[in-house]
């Protein structure tokens, strides 16, 4: 059987003041769409499997935001962490408790917060990997062709030579330095990690045994499905150090495949990448509100419907407003953001 993980768990600073630690960028309605990043994950991969085998892995501080995002799921599929711990415990948490009901469990695990816009591409895609992972005990990732030297990315080399739709995996370096990415980019056999993985229960317990041995420690002997779970979680979170499942399992893997992906893939981590994908109107404004605008070019608006926003003579700037912030800051400074960031986190 096929069960989907959602990871929903992070906080994504980059996309202040929208994303914030009381409001991640999973729950907002990044793109206006009407549906969350969390709502359109789970909306294009519902199909995939049994609704009652969809888990949603978050921390306790966002129980309330998924309960009334996703009301279609039931309390036992929203999976809560005592502690933020990276994705490696998140996806334990999961895989174990998937396992212990489902030893034949095919999983595929996704971040919360990605765009993707070939929806049948990608679920085309995922089934040439769920084929993979139902015959042989192995790691699968989506790999993206890169564009650019991102350092925010995982780096996956290919065998580049295979035919197969599943090829082997023959390095996995997560986010490296500036001058490695180059490389890796100019050298044309890596794709990006899309942070979307697919394996069996038993090829995800194997590699937790392997390379985190303290993590399959933690949740292999716990009981799931009773009535509470959060007791034995209090005592397997703190057994369990801060890692991702990039630099904790898929780095040391010797089993890992790709399986390239033409998607319309974009992780939406930062403004200019949601001004990229977003329409534009006749002079390049990317709006999400109520405005009126005079000579005004390339500008991104994000601010909410009550309040009209009245603009002349602005360029390549983005404009956001959300709770009790307002954000005006050139397109192309945005990573300066980040240095206001923890200030104004002081300040509530
Ligand atoms: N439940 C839970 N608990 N979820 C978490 C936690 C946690 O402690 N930490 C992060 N997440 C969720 C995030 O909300 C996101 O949906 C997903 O897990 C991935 O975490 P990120 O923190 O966004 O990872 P990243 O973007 O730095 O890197 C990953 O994604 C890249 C592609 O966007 C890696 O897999 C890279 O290799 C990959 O290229
Ligand atoms: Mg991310």
């Amino acid at each position: 059987h096929t069960y989907v993980v959602i990871m929903a768990g992070g906080v994504g600073t980059r996309f202040w003041p929208f994303s914030r630690q009381s409001y991640p960028k999973q729950f907002h309605d990044v793109l206006g769409t009407g549906r969350t990043m969390l709502q359109m994950t789970y909306d294009r991969l519902a199909g995939i499997c049994l609704p009652e085998n969809v888990y949603v892995v978050t921390s306790l501080e966002y129980r309330d935001l998924t309960r009334q995002q996703l009301p279609e799921l039931s309390d036992h599929q929203i999976l809560l962490e005592p502690s933020r711990r990276n994705t490696a415990p998140c996806i334990a948490y999961a895989s174990y408790k998937i396992a212990s009901k489902d030893p034949e469990a095919n999983i595929i695990v996704t971040p919360a917060d990605h765009l993707i816009l070939k929806e049948q591409v990608f679920l085309d895609r995922l089934k040439v990997a769920l084929e993979a992972t139902e015959k042989s005990d192995i790691l699968v990732t989506l790999g993206i062709t890169p564009t650019r030297p991102d350092t925010g990315y995982g780096y996956i080399q290919f065998d580049y030579s295979s035919t197969s739709d599943v090829k082997r995996v023959k390095t996995f370096t997560e986010k490296p330095h500036l001058e490695l990415a180059q490389a890796f980019l100019e050298s044309g056999d890596y794709v990006w990690n899309a942070g979307i993985f697919v394996w069996n229960a038993r090829a995800i317990r194997q590699a937790f045994e392997l390379h985190l041995p303290e993590m399959d420690e933690a949740f292999r002997d716990l009981t799931f499905y009773s009535n509470d779970e959060s007791p034995s979680l209090l005592r397997a979170y703190p057994q369990c150090r801060s890692i991702s499942i990039d630099n904790g399992i898929m780095e040391k893997a010797q089993n890992v495949y790709v399986v390239l992906s033409d998607i319309g893939w974009s992780d939406l981590g930062t403004w200019k990448s949601l001004y990229e994908v977003s329409s534009q109107d006749e002079n390049g404004n990317v709006i999400d509100g109520h405005t009126m605008l005079q000579d005004t070019r390339g500008c991104i608006i994000k601010t909410p419907k009550e309040r009209l926003v009245v603009i002349k003579g602005l360029e390549n700037y983005i404009v956001a407003e959300f709770d009790n912030v307002l954000l005006v800051c050139p397109k192309d400074q945005e990573q300066k953001v980040k240095e206001f960031v923890s200030d104004a986190g002081k300040r509530g």
